[in-house]
């Protein structure tokens, strides 16, 4: 750094003095062509003017030398002459007769001159005569009376004072040129010094990523005009080469736990990632029989989980099982899975106490009604705050000590760590952090009314990379962080800049691991079926529907009951040969908000079914409890329909699980348009969970959907979650911070060249 510092002056010097050099040629030229142009002007104008003076000492000299030439009265003549001759520049006088015979002369009357007119040299004006002591001014002024000329005035003018005159002016024009010349020059070095400081500042800038997106422009200096052309070239080659490497890079790729790791060993050199949730993969409960292993109902644990498996590294994410404590080692370490450790599970502890100020109130009352349109009013205490501040902090000390080098690889996740890229970007500037927010992001107004916006967004602008499940939710943080903060924004490629630190905000639609950890293992749909509804009671014949979801006011629960029992008045023949079930994982529960919700949703059920249960056929099945994934992929398999009715949901993960579960392409998805999947699965039928009749139309075109077009459906769906499965969104997500990192290594590489 300190080498870049001492070469960088260097070479600023050397582009100034391609532009000193000719400048001082030309500033010479100027000086010597300039310097006998005025001389030779203050010459003429000094010789005018004693033209001027001569004719008017000769006007009055004449009547009274006449009168005294007439008379003969030469004693008064030559004092007439003396007197005259008194005069500062008068040099000498000297009359003659008609026959230019000197008869008068003062003392100093040069013996070279006569009553002649002077020889003159080309170059000097007339009435200049250059004589050994010095240049003189002689005019011969004629002598008249009314009839006849009797004789001449011969003047001479001093005019050695020109000649110093003339030196001094030189020696002004000279110092005058070589002291503009001076401070050009150092005007020139100055901005060509400033000039490549800001092209090299820019340079720069573009290979971070910013000047891609920007004007160039770096904090203080703007490049000169005559780099602009090479800038903007510059900035379009970079911007190609990006997006020919990004398409390159999807089209090509299969993405699968195998390229996902090839990925980090080539393109981040094999770095570990650290990955941050509040959520952890593993939960460790006690249980009668003895600690048992829970995976949580998380679409975020359901989408990284693949993901660490295939990276390895460390997880970070609160230990809140009441077995977690029991089963790290002395570092608060597990490696999981409990079955096949693939990776470190670090645990971190909170209190009761820190557990509901950040986690309950911060995060699940403030912050996630705030970004979901469910109409549920946010919540924001100061103490609440005070916890999430301070939880951030622990998280982010954690992923330091986690951090074997000082620019690891960091994966915060999710609405409960907002400040964590900005504690982690103080403690490790070099670090790459990939932010992803998996939930919606609000528009500005929304925002807005939170108490501590700034702090979040200033936080969340620690990351390196913002990923966000839609466009619109990128744009709707673009304009929030405009809204409220000092930031340069490029909405061409998506780029905020804040303090010299660029974020690029992206759209990664999270999704599922493909293919499915069970393939191959599970038995038919048919068996898995009628071992369902033998299970239930229920008939084999039973048309089934299911829901999955966490006991969320966001998910439409409510909305979805309300179809199904219209769908029952629309469709009585229905009642007694349908059934949908359920499934509820308890999510939450501390708060008031989701315990009367989940009132509200029994309450429901029960009196659906009290209308439309028929010979002991439920209209709803509802299990409000705790499912493992393969439970959970049972019903899948065994339902004709799934719905999805979220009120508003980032991506929802159910809807594309559903669709990696029906391997016999038979099933129909009836899915919110609220939610990001909807952005994806085009063949599901989309629907407004608000409007019960559309919906319940939906169920009831997906209870009757002929098996062809079901399969055609199916067939598409699964193709798209195929290609476009959760390595892919991690996978792009490495890839974009792969591609920052190297330009930021390059960019570090100029700087000290420079
Ligand atoms: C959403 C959030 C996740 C969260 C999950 C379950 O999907 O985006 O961050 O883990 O809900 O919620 P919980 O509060 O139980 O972790």
């Amino acid at each position: 750094m300190r080498q870049n510092q001492h070469r960088f002056p260097f070479r600023s010097l050397q582009l100034s003095l391609r532009f000193v050099i000719p400048l001082a040629i030309a500033l010479a030229i100027l000086a010597y062509g300039v310097v006998p142009l005025v001389d030779g002007l203050t010459l003429r104008w000094a010789v005018r003017d004693m033209d001027i003076r001569s004719r008017l000492i000769s006007n009055t000299l004449q009547e009274p030398l006449i009168e005294l030439l007439q008379q003969g009265n030469h004693s008064r003549i030559n004092a007439l002459l003396l007197r005259t001759s008194k005069d500062e520049r008068l040099l000498a006088l000297g009359v003659c007769d008609q026959t230019d015979k000197l008869l008068f002369r003062t003392a100093a009357f040069p013996g070279e001159l006569s009553c002649k007119a002077p020889d003159q040299s080309d170059s000097d004006p007339l009435h200049l005569v250059r004589l050994p002591q010095g240049p003189v001014h002689v005019t011969l002024n004629p002598l008249e009376s009314e009839y006849s000329r009797i004789g001449s005035l011969v003047l001479v003018h001093d005019m050695s004072y020109m000649e110093r005159r003339s030196a001094d002016t030189r020696k002004y024009v000279i110092m005058l040129f070589a002291v503009l010349g001076v401070v050009i020059s150092l005007i020139t070095v100055f901005v060509a010094h400033l000039s490549w400081r800001g092209w090299m500042e820019g340079v720069r800038a573009m290979l971070r990523g910013e000047g891609i997106l920007k004007p160039f422009t770096g904090p203080q200096q703007a490049p000169s005009s005559e780099l602009q052309p090479l800038v903007g070239d510059l900035r379009a080659l970079l911007r190609n080469l990006d997006a020919e490497r990004r398409f390159a890079d999807d089209s090509t790729i299969t993405w699968s736990p195998e390229s996902l790791r090839t990925l980090l060993h080539k393109q981040l050199v094999g770095e570990r990632v650290i990955v941050v949730s509040n959520r952890e993969p593993y939960i460790h409960l006690k249980k009668e029989g003895g600690i048992e292993v829970h995976r949580p109902a998380s679409g975020l644990v359901t989408a990284v989980e693949p993901v660490m498996r295939a990276c390895s590294g460390t997880w970070i994410a609160h230990g809140s099982g009441s077995a977690d404590r029991e089963t790290v080692d002395k570092h608060d370490r597990v490696r999981v899975p409990p079955d096949q450790p693939e990776y470190t599970l670090r645990r971190i502890w909170l209190t009761e106490e820190e557990e509901k100020g950040y986690y309950y109130g911060f995060s699940n009352e403030g912050l996630w009604p705030l970004c979901h349109i469910a109409h549920v009013r946010p919540v924001f205490r100061s103490s609440d705050w005070e916890q999430y501040v301070r939880i951030n902090q622990r998280f982010a000390d954690a992923v330091i000590e986690e951090a074997d080098s000082d620019d690891p690889v960091v994966l915060v996740q999710d609405y409960h760590f907002a400040l964590l890229p900005g504690m982690i970007r103080k403690a490790l500037p070099k670090a790459t952090i990939i932010t992803f927010w998996h939930i919606p992001w609000p528009n500005p107004e929304s925002f807005g009314i939170c108490p501590w916006r700034e702090e979040l967004l200033k936080g969340m602008l620690g990351s390196t990379i913002l990923g966000f499940h839609t466009p619109y939710h990128c744009k709707n943080f673009l304009e929030t962080a405009d809204r409220y903060l000092e930031t340069r924004i490029e909405h061409e490629s998506s780029t905020i800049s804040r303090r010299g630190q660029l974020t690029m905000v992206e759209s990664y639609p999270i999704s599922i691991q493909w293919p499915p950890p069970w393939r191959g293992t599970l038995p038919p749909v048919e068996q898995t079926r009628s071992e369902i509804l033998t299970d239930l009671g229920l008939p084999a014949d039973q048309l089934l529907g299911i829901g999955v979801d966490r006991m969320d006011y966001t998910k439409g629960i409510l909305e979805r009951f309300n179809a199904v029992e219209r769908l029952f008045e629309l469709h009585p023949e229905l009642a007694g040969r349908f059934t949908f079930i359920q499934i509820a994982a308890p999510s939450r529960s501390a708060l008031e908000e989701y315990q009367a919700f989940e009132a509200r949703v029994h309450t429901l059920a029960g009196r659906i079914n009290n209308r439309f249960t028929h010979n002991g056929r439920p209209a709803i099945i509802l299990k409000a409890e705790h499912h493992e994934p393969d439970q959970v992929n049972r019903y899948y398999r065994a339902a004709q329909v799934c719905m999805v009715t979220s009120l508003h949901d980032g991506m929802n993960l159910v809807a594309k699980e559903y669709v990696a579960a029906r391997d016999d392409e038979r099933g129909v998805l009836v899915l919110s348009q609220f939610t990001g999947a909807a952005h994806e699965l085009h063949e599901a039928l989309i629907v407004n969970p608000y409007h019960v009749e559309q919906t319940a139309e939906a169920l009831y075109q997906a209870l009757t959907m002929p098996e062809y077009e079901q399969r055609e459906r199916m067939r598409s769906m699964r193709a798209l979650v195929r290609d476009f499965n959760v390595y892919r969104w991690a996978g792009r997500m490495l890839l974009d911070a792969a591609r920052v990192r190297q330009r930021q290594k390059l960019a570090a590489r100029i700087g000290k060249e420079s």
